[in-house]
């Protein structure tokens, strides 16, 4: 095994070349260490659909890395880290795939580049391959239910709990004291309530859904993440939200919600996870420029989590769905989730044990 203080100057790394175009590249660089950012010897990473949506449009020229969620161990700290981390800890962290411009900045390689302050410890009796699922649950439910909700809410729909992301915005409305409503196939009822969940309602009865969950709230749902923002989710937040007012119920999508929110009385929006770093994002409008506010709110909101996991009370166990290969089984990997067969949680990949 190398050592961890050992640096190669190269590595074997998942990258994007052109649309749809992502190869093995044994001769990738290793990332240089910068300021406020962590170098760290990865152990596992988990796929996300933006891996393979953010592929599907790449641009042809420089390869750059992919991949968002990750766990390793810290091998150099740069400057001005806003953790105390030393060589050896093991850490968990949001990395920017594909970042336009930075070829380096993505998950799937031996090493990786992690944000300090889009990273945290992992506590001994959390497992490398389930530390690899908590970055982007736990960036997007910060994001979606906290910035954005900006107040307190008796309760929360959080659709789509069987989504990566749901499963972890659920323990997380939860544990913040609300009550949570979620939606889900009949399958995962008994996932989503073991994880936090009140109630669970099956999205498939498209009319029926929505209005079950306002006469559950009694008309008081005030908030809704939707963690899917395809298919019938917007009429159904829209349906069980409260009707008590214009403005008063909110809703935030985890995609561009255009402008198809069936309800003008809703202040409806969406957010992106990639707007936590602070320095501007591939995205066009307003979501793509620099937001110092964002990278601010996540530097807390990742230090409570943090504490959180290690007080053991976000459990990532039912999200880890492990596969074979290493960063060679990654590309497979993302054809299934393509395909949308994963359910209730992340293909992951351990890369060293
Ligand atoms: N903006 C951001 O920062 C951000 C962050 C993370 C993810 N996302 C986006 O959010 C979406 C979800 O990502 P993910 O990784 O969390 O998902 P995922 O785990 O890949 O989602 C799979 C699950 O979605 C559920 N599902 C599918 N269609 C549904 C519908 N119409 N209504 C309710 N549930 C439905 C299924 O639940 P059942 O098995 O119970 O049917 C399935 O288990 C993706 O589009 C992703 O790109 C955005």
């Amino acid at each position: 095994m190398t050592d961890a203080l050992e640096i190669p100057e190269t590595m074997l790394a998942v990258r994007a070349r052109g649309p749809g175009q992502l190869y093995l590249d044994p001769t990738t660089p290793v990332p240089a260490v910068r300021s406020g950012y962590l170098l760290i010897r990865v152990m596992s990473v988990a796929l996300n659909p933006s891996d393979y949506k953010r592929l599907a449009v790449f641009g042809e020229g420089t390869p750059h890395t992919m991949g968002c969620d990750v766990a390793g161990r810290v091998v150099l700290c740069g400057e001005d880290v806003n953790q105390d981390y030393r060589p050896g800890d093991r850490v968990a962290g949001l990395c920017y795939g594909m970042k336009p411009g930075d070829p380096s900045s993505g998950a799937f390689g031996q090493y990786a580049l992690l944000k300090g302050a889009l990273s945290m410890r992992v506590p001994e009796h959390v497992s490398d391959a389930e530390a690899a699922t908590i970055a982007v649950g736990v960036n997007f439910a910060g994001q979606g239910t906290y910035l954005l909700a900006r107040g307190p809410v008796p309760s929360v729909l959080i659709y789509g709990g069987a989504t990566a992301t749901g499963m972890i915005a659920l323990q997380l409305a939860r544990l913040s004291g609300c009550r949570v409503l979620t939606t889900c196939s009949p399958r995962n009822f008994q996932l989503v309530k073991a994880l936090g969940a009140h109630e669970a309602f099956d999205y498939h009865d498209a009319t029926g859904c929505g209005p079950a969950i306002r006469a559950a709230t009694g008309d008081g749902l005030l908030y809704a993440l939707d963690c899917v923002t395809v298919g019938d989710s917007q009429r159904i937040c829209a349906d069980a939200l409260t009707a008590r007012g214009s403005g008063v119920a909110k809703y935030t999508a985890s995609l561009p919600d255009g402008d198809s929110f069936p309800r003008l009385d809703v202040q409806h929006g969406w957010t992106s996870g990639y707007s936590a770093f602070g320095e501007g994002t591939h995205l066009a409008g307003p979501l793509g420029e620099a937001n110092a506010a964002d990278l601010e709110f996540a530097a807390r909101f990742w230090k409570l989590a943090a504490e959180l996991l290690r007080q053991d009370r976000i459990r990532l166990g039912s999200l880890v769905h492990l596969r074979d290969g290493g960063l060679q089984g990654v590309p497979e990997g993302l054809s299934e989730l393509r395909s949308g067969r994963v359910s209730a949680g992340k293909l992951v990949y351990v890369l060293q044990k």
